[in-house]
């Protein structure tokens, strides 16, 4: 149990990875020219994985992919402007990634965006379906606990759906906590990695610090304090922001070690292993993150919750009826709007 959690041996950390795979995916960002999409497609051109780097958006990407193509990597990027642009932008492509939508203002919540964005995840999703349906999906626009339901429920319309191989990237919070817990025990950063489970959001974002490794106790005092942040440090970073929006940098950051890992794992790379947001018989909710162990078909193996003490089984019971109904919300969306 205490060993499940990949080390973050992404190559964007420690540039150490294997030749002997295969390292060539071609991977899309859908909302490329935003926040979250412009870092994101920086350190995917970074990434010695990615071969082919196309990135669509509503605006500036000719811009974004002129600029990231002058950088001496493998990857040969291109830009692809407007919805008449989305399908030859999907042509071929077997990772998308998709952090297209609107952020937080201060005082909103993640499901505030609902009306905003779920029509935009339905779209992409759709055009997912008919030019690659067997791409790996990573969401990453909020609120990530209802859009991948609506991805999901696009998917099973267009009779492409394969719940292998769609995520909700929700990675930023095992990056947090790993921090977090690193500062408060002073520990090397990288020798500490924890399960976050549950949802993407709030009361959702379920930390398990009774599985860290290495293993960690606290005063219950200071769990709650920390557990309390971890659940809540997109809105710190939301009201530190001021009304810019909310994470960009950190969430570029862990949705490339998310695809890096996926992409790996694809190329043949075994155990690797993070948490996702994914289809789920482990609680009553039908998606919940928990750690899964990827493989070239998307999820190998979902590793489960594991043992949970008494005040991780309270956050989880909290977090179930909120999680239920954004689930809930996502479905109901597509199904009305067929
Ligand atoms: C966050 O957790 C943007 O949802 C993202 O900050």
């Amino acid at each position: 149990m205490l060993s499940r959690i990949a080390r973050p041996t992404s190559c964007l950390l420690s540039r150490s990875f294997s030749t002997t795979q295969q390292n060539n995916s071609n991977v899309a960002v859908l909302g490329a020219s935003g926040g979250i999409g412009q870092p994101l497609s920086l350190l995917l051109k970074l990434s010695p994985f990615v071969t082919r780097l196309n990135l669509y958006d509503i605006n500036h990407t000719p811009g974004v992919a002129a600029d990231l193509s002058h950088i001496s990597t493998k990857a040969k990027v291109k830009g692809f402007l407007g919805p008449e642009q989305l399908d030859d932008c999907l042509q071929g492509a077997e990772v998308v990634l998709i952090p297209a939508g609107v952020p937080r203002k201060p005082g909103m919540t993640r499901d505030d965006l609902f009306n905003t964005n779920a029509s935009i995840v339905r779209d992409l999703v759709r055009a997912v379906a008919k030019n690659c349906p067997k791409a790996m999906i990573c969401v990453i626009t909020n609120p990530v606990n209802s859009t991948v339901p609506i991805a999901s429920e696009v998917m099973k319309q267009e009779g492409v759906y394969d719940p292998k191989r769609i995520f909700g990237v929700t990675t930023l919070d095992a990056v947090r906590a790993s921090t977090f817990i690193a500062e408060a025990k002073d520990l090397p950063v990288k020798s500490v990695s924890l399960p976050i489970i549950g949802g993407h959001s709030g009361v959702t974002i379920v930390p398990l610090i009774s599985q860290c490794t290495p293993t960690v106790s606290f005063p219950q005092k200071q769990r709650e304090e920390l557990s309390y942040r971890i659940q809540n440090a997109g809105t710190e970073v939301v009201e530190a922001k001021a009304g810019a929006g909310s994470a960009t940098l950190s969430m570029a950051y862990a949705a490339a070690k998310f695809a890096e890992n996926l992409m790996e794992a694809m190329g043949g790379a075994i155990g690797k292993i993070e948490c996702a947001y994914v289809r789920s018989d482990e609680t009553d909710a039908t998606y919940f993150a928990t750690p899964v162990e990827l493989n070239e078909n998307g999820i190998k193996a979902n590793l489960g919750i594991g043992t949970l003490i008494e005040y991780e089984k309270k956050l989880l019971s909290d977090a179930m009826e909120e999680l239920k109904g954004n689930i809930k919300k996502g479905e109901d969306f597509v199904n009305a709007n067929k």
